[in-house]
């Protein structure tokens, strides 16, 4: 297999804080890896590790077969990377940025120019060229960001969280030319950061990251089968009443609220159980049941219970 990344056992510590605790991965070209996990999990350390911004304590990252530490100018002309808190130069225009990101990385003005023109096309900002980058919407500055990482025209791409707070319009657009990237010619690998499940379940696979560690790791079709028939749909009045007899169930590990009903995680081989008694005893503490049934897992059922787990 073409592996694009490949890090073994990174750790990184912060005095206490184990901020990534023995990490590795292996992602391909023309994989989109998907990392998510609660705030603080370790992934943007993560990424400042791959990309050499961070000195690892120990383990070993190599971004298309250049060790990062080793062959750090060989390892750096392959990537691109978006980091969380990027900044663009807010004072000058959409085209200055990147021809700043351009030379800081090396390009001559008979390159840069006409890919920065090619790659603002492909971002759909080719009509603000002149525009202040302060002027920008916030889903445009994430598009000239994205620009400015693909200048070099790299293999690996690394996005930290590069849609949050885009509206979802803009969070579609984004998505489609990340696609159009992994899937033209030899494919670039991927590896992005994002706090929206719809996101995460457009990955190829998702990490799951959680105290600097990958604790789950698979397709998002099959993280979900690990709780297969264990999410039931809930939906009735008071939703008081709902709430606190569902949480009293022996068998119920956890109660959230989706929109105007409730997902109850029950244990495993559980779910006709609880049913029948969650229908009795709602109904014995004067609220009523319109529906309770078995639904699909959604990943972000798999999310919280992965982040529940010690
Ligand atoms: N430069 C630093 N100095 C000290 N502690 C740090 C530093 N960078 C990160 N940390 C700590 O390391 C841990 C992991 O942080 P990191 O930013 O990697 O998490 P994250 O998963 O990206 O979180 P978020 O979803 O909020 O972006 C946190 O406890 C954080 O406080
Ligand atoms: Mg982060």
């Amino acid at each position: 297999m073409n592996l694009l990344i490949k890090a073994t056992n990174l750790r990184k510590f912060f005095g206490d804080a184990r901020a990534v605790d023995g990490v590795s991965l292996e992602i391909a070209g023309g994989e989109i890896y998907g990392l998510v996990g609660p705030d603080g999990a370790g992934k943007t350390t993560t990424m400042r590790l791959l990309v050499g911004a961070l000195r690892a304590d120990s383990g070993q990252a190599e971004i298309c077969g250049y060790n990062i530490e080793k062959q750090t100018e060989q390892a750096r002309a392959q990537f691109g990377y978006l980091s969380q808190r990027f900044s663009l130069y807010e004072d000058l225009t959409v085209l200055e940025n990147i021809r700043f990101f351009a030379e800081v990385r090396g390009l001559k003005p008979d390159e840069w120019r006409p890919r920065s023109l090619e790659i603002l096309d492909f971002v759909g900002l080719e009509k603000f060229t002149d525009r202040r980058a302060g002027q920008l919407s916030g889903g445009m500055k994430q598009k000239l960001g994205l620009a400015s990482a693909l200048v070099t025209r790299p293999k690996v791409l690394l996005l930290d969280e590069p849609t949050t707070g885009v509206d979802p319009v803009t969070r579609q657009d984004f998505w489609q030319l990340v696609i159009r990237l992994t899937t033209q010619g030899e494919g670039v690998s991927v590896i992005i950061s994002t706090p929206y499940m719809d996101e995460a379940s457009r990955c190829h696979r998702v990490g799951f990251m959680k105290d600097g560690r990958i604790i789950a790791e698979d397709t998002p079709s099959k993280l979900r089968t690990k709780l297969n028939g264990r999410i039931l749909e809930l939906r009735g009045a008071p939703i008081k009443v709902l709430r606190r007899v569902s949480h009293q169930d022996v068998d119920v590990e956890d109660v959230q609220a989706f929109g105007d009903k409730l997902h109850v995680r029950v244990g495993k081989g559980k779910a006709q159980e609880v049913i029948s008694r969650l229908k009795v005893q709602i109904g014995s503490e004067g609220g009523h049941v319109d529906e309770l049934r078995v639904v699909n897992t959604a990943l972000e059922d798999v999310f919280i219970a992965l982040s529940e787990s010690k």
